[in-house]
């Protein structure tokens, strides 16, 4: 993501968990950045805000428990990143996992308020069996996003079917 995460920029954690990724977006973006961050479950936020607080970075952050696919209610300007680290929360309830209608709608969402030049990296979890049919709907919705304004790639071993994958979408200005 360094590539798409410059100073000042806007970041949403899609699924904050463990806050690993929050923390990471938050240095990432800077006193001048902002970062949104969703989870479900209080003690992901619980966990997200002392981590963030341990590491004394800036209060440039919002930890929002809600679900992703509500992010229109809270974020209302472009974002020139957004992550997803779908499944479920390590070290928590391995049933409250990411459920594919709320996933689609967030990846939806997402990419109608991604900037130009922005992008959105998606980590699927295969392993799982709601993982592994969450991954092919997405990939199928992403497949018909249009490819002038789009680039999707998917980055995935082909030799270990169950390891976890990744979609990057960029969104790339109309010329
Ligand atoms: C694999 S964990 C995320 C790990 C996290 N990014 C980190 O750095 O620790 C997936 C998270 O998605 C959350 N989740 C599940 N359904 C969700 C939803 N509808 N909206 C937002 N978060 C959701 C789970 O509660 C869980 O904490």
């Amino acid at each position: 993501m360094r590539d798409y995460v410059r100073e000042g920029a806007v970041a949403v954690d899609f699924t904050m968990g463990n806050g690993h990724d929050t923390l990471w977006l938050s240095e990432a973006v800077g006193e001048k950045g902002k970062v949104y961050a969703f989870d479900i479950q209080t003690q992901a936020r619980d966990n997200t805000s002392a981590l963030l607080e341990s590491k004394g970075v800036p209060k440039n952050y919002t930890l929002i428990l809600d679900s992703h696919d509500k992010v229109k209610n809270y974020v209302t300007e472009g974002i020139d990143v957004g992550v997803f680290n779908f499944g479920f929360l390590p070290g928590g309830d391995k049933n409250i996992t990411t459920k594919r209608e709320t996933s689609l709608a967030a990846v939806e969402a997402a990419v109608q308020l991604l900037n130009d030049n922005g992008a959105l990296l998606i980590a699927i979890y295969p392993g799982h069996e709601e993982g592994r049919i969450e991954g092919e709907l997405i990939e199928e919705q992403l497949s018909r996003l249009d490819v002038f304004g789009y680039t999707v790639a998917k980055f995935r071993l082909v030799n270990a079917s169950t390891a976890p994958y990744f979609f990057i979408v960029e969104h790339n200005p109309k010329n």
